[in-house]
């Protein structure tokens, strides 16, 4: 498929076109562009697409990234020049071998401040009378060499364009040295940092247009936007799978599944704890919340949710909740869960609201017999006292030792919304009888309803 057309960006593509025209009309230092955004925002996309439409073009470009596994000493400059020959700068070959990685490259050590010297020497000696351009990709993966070399371009008298993309420096494989780069090449009056917020519903809406040729249905752009969060990458990806299918599936069509590994394989590393964490909240929906969680889970739950917002998962809402941070990376997730696990989540998220909700119930008890006591009914504060106890007994799982086997079964029936009839028909036996049983229980339970038997029910683990 062909990559959808730039959408949205116009003022940071400004911003970078302006820094180029200051390195064009004064060569004397470098201007630094430091674009931060989180994975998929389109950093490299947006840094790709500036440095080909740089007028005029510039004399020579310099590309290099991060290998994101197994960071080496400068990877950056390794990168930049693979495929291009250095030999005519002015630097020793030895020097040159070892930092472009080459496999001849001399066993012997090189005092770190001289081989980064070198290094910048090499970089200045290709940018020559530029101007030039140095794209310096994924600094966050960034090997501790590299970072200082980046560090000494920027404070250099070089004729040329420094284009930084990087993730959070959390998110860096040297996290402090990461986040001090990243500082000191943002601070200085040279330097302009942009962060990529996500793309607008209305750049979703451009986006859809443009890979399906033509309006969408209204309501499109808006759902794609809730469902994806604004992510690019996320986006880029629905609407590639869903060429056939139309634009709807961008926004409510299944996950395509290699998507949602793309998601999952996250977790693969993660410890179970993590992983069983994730599923519960995702499975939890709407309802997630870190105390139907832990309830979910056990007590480490809040721990992982940590986790799950270092991995960028889960995000912690302004009401200090966790939430998933877009609805496609929940789908995902749920969407690994097997029915037995599906089934523990629900069953105790229905037992922590029961729980709850008896408990409110109880309190109504109380509050009524209260009430009717400083009315002068006293027997009928009396019955609300004996409510309120009986629900707190069953809270207490304290089960009623007089119900037969035949009431359990009516019990069971009953906590599970069955009317009467249906009971009489799953049992095999008469609606007379089931009323029979069905009073009884309640009696017996200390229920005013099917309800609160119910309740009892689950609290006391009868069924
Ligand atoms: N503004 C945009 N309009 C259309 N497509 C975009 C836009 N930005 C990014 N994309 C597409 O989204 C995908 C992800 O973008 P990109 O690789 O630039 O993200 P990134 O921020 O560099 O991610 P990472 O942090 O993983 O390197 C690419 O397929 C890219 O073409
Ligand atoms: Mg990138």
């Amino acid at each position: 498929m062909a990559a959808l057309p730039l959408c949205g960006r116009a003022d940071e593509l400004a911003v970078m076109a302006l820094s180029w025209e200051n390195v064009v009309a004064d060569g004397s230092g470098p201007q630094v562009v430091v674009l931060t955004g989180e994975g998929g925002s389109g950093k490299s996309r947006l840094v790709a697409e500036a440095a080909a439409a740089l007028r005029p073009a510039p004399a020579v470009v310099l590309a290099g990234r991060a290998r994101a596994h197994s960071p080496a000493p400068y990877d950056w400059i390794a990168s930049a020049l693979s495929g291009r020959d250095a030999r005519s700068a002015a630097v020793p070959g030895d020097a040159l071998a070892w930092l472009t990685q080459r496999p001849d490259a001399p066993a012997r050590r090189f005092v770190p401040d001289a081989l980064l010297r070198v290094a910048s020497d090499l970089v200045r000696s290709l940018v020559g009378a530029g101007p030039g351009v140095l794209v310096i990709e994924d600094l966050h993966d960034l090997d501790p060499a590299s970072l200082a070399l980046v560090d000494e371009l920027a404070a250099q008298p070089l004729p040329a364009l420094i284009l930084v993309t990087s993730r959070s420096s959390d998110e860096a494989a040297f996290p402090e040295l990461a986040g001090r780069v990243l500082a000191r090449l943002s601070g200085t009056p040279r330097s302009t940092r942009l962060h990529l917020a996500p793309l607008t519903t209305e750049d979703v809406g451009a986006a859809l247009a443009a890979a399906f040729g033509g309006p969408v249905p209204p309501g499109t752009p808006a759902a794609a936007h809730h469902r994806t969060g604004g992510n690019a990458f996320w986006i880029a990806e629905l609407i590639s799978a869903a060429r056939s299918a139309g634009p709807g599936a961008v926004a409510t069509g299944p996950l395509p599944k290699h998507i949602a590994s793309l998601v999952t394989d996250r977790l693969a590393p993660e410890r179970p704890e993590t992983v069983d964490v994730a599923t519960a909240a995702a499975l939890l929906g709407d309802r997630l919340g870190t105390e139907l969680l832990t309830h979910v889970c056990g007590p480490g739950a809040e721990h992982e949710i940590r986790r799950l917002v270092h991995l960028g998962l889960l995000a912690i809402g302004p009401d200090g909740e966790p939430k998933f941070r877009y609805p496609l990376l929940r789908e995902a997730v749920a969407g690994t869960a097997l029915g037995a696990t599906r089934a523990a989540v629900s069953a105790k998220a229905s037992e922590h609201e029961l729980a709850a909700t008896t408990d409110e119930a109880a309190a109504t008890h109380v509050e009524l017999a209260r009430c009717l006591l400083e009315l002068g009914r006293p027997e009928e504060a009396r019955r609300h006292t004996e409510r309120a106890a009986a629900l707190l007994r069953a809270g207490r799982d304290e089960p009623d030792p007089d119900l037969t086997a035949r009431e359990r079964q009516v019990l069971g029936c009953m906590a599970s919304g069955m009317s009467n009839q249906q009971v009489a028909r799953s049992l095999g036996i008469s609606i007379r009888t089931v009323t029979v049983h069905v009073s009884r229980v309640l009696r017996k339970t200390g229920s005013a309803s099917r309800t609160e038997a119910a309740v009892w029910a689950v609290r006391t683990g009868t069924l």
